[in-house]
């Protein structure tokens, strides 16, 4: 089925059961078009595109994949299986590790061949988290990552945003090529930094790039991590240099790293605290945004609106 295949019939079948495989098969090489919420699951979207919502950071180590797991694992218990993980941190993801979870498939294996276009073959590559979340895992090697080209990141998104109310997409630091690509795809951005002059700085430079090159979104929120009295410089300074307000403010705990450790995503495990309840906070405005969109409103109230 992986392959392609559509039907099978048995070598003595009659004459008529032969010619209606046939015709099915001959049905089926036409142009394909993308049904969507084919994979039949509870949350998948019926008639409306999912949103594509992206976690990037200028620099690496500031809690991305901390936030885009916590986020996704936060959605999926919303609304099981409405929501899908992709890492595309390409050559070096680790998100199979933040959810302790060892996959058949990665990333390879679903962006390229029948999988990448075709819903019914790649509901059979997606790992199915205990928390009713899907992941598409990041490449065990990154020799293998090198064969996934930015135009297969798009084809992969596309046909996940097809089947998912929310596709959540984790990624390398910086603005690689694939990065690019899935910004282009991305509906709502969370650019995340960590509480010092660098990160601050990087970010800075990253908001001038994306406006430079036009890149519109539906929304976007800046998270702020490792949030701490004694780091020198306060949320009032990181307003100042990014010339615009931190919407999250993540502290630095020790939960963090425990959680990581450990393979149980904070909002897994049910905490309560501080840096849970802001991730929360971040699930409650994705969602939120989500349902004012489809009574027409404007996601977030600090979003720029995507320009047709
Ligand atoms: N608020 C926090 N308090 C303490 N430790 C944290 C916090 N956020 C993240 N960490 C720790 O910092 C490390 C980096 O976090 P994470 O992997 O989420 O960052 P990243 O931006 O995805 O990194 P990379 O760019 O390498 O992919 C991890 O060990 C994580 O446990
Ligand atoms: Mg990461």
């Amino acid at each position: 089925m992986r392959a392609g295949v559509r039907d099978i019939v048995m070598p003595g079948a009659p004459v008529e059961e032969m010619k209606k495989a046939l015709e099915r098969a001959a049905t089926h090489s036409g142009p394909r078009v993308m049904q969507q919420g084919t994979l039949g699951v509870p949350g998948a979207v019926s008639t409306q595109r999912g949103k594509v919502v992206t976690v990037a950071s200028p620099k690496g180590g500031v809690g991305k994949t901390t936030v885009s797991t916590n986020l996704a694992v936060g959605l999926a218990q919303r609304l099981p299986q409405s929501t899908v993980l992709v890492d595309l941190d390409v050559h070096f993801g680790d998100v199979g590790s933040a959810l302790n979870i060892t996959a058949e498939y990665s990333l390879p294996d679903m962006a390229h061949g029948p999988a990448a276009h075709d819903p019914l073959a790649l509901k059979s590559y997606l790992f199915q988290h205990q928390t009713g979340l899907y992941v598409v895992p990041g490449s065990e090697s990154p020799a293998a990552a090198d064969a996934v080209t930015s135009k297969d990141v798009v084809n992969l998104l596309d046909t996940l945003a097809g089947q998912f109310k929310y596709v959540v997409v984790d990624t390398a630091p910086g603005l690689s090529e694939h990065t690019l690509a899935v910004l282009d795809q991305t509906d709502i951005l969370v650019l995340v930094t960590s509480l010092d002059v660098p990160g601050v700085r990087g970010l800075r430079k990253e908001l001038d790039t994306l406006r430079d090159i036009g890149l519109m979104v539906e929304s976007r929120s800046v998270v702020l991590n490792f949030m701490h009295p004694s780091r020198g410089i306060s949320v009032a300074d990181v307003e100042a240099s990014i010339d615009r307000k931190v919407d999250f403010q993540i502290p630095q705990s020790n939960s963090v790293p425990i959680s990581v450790n450990q393979g149980i995503p904070l909002l897994q495990a049910g905490s309560r605290d501080p840096v849970a309840k802001q991730l929360k906070a971040l699930v409650d405005a994705v969602d939120a945004g989500e349902k004012a969109g489809e009574k027409g409103r404007r996601f977030f109230d600090f979003g720029h609106k995507k320009e047709a």
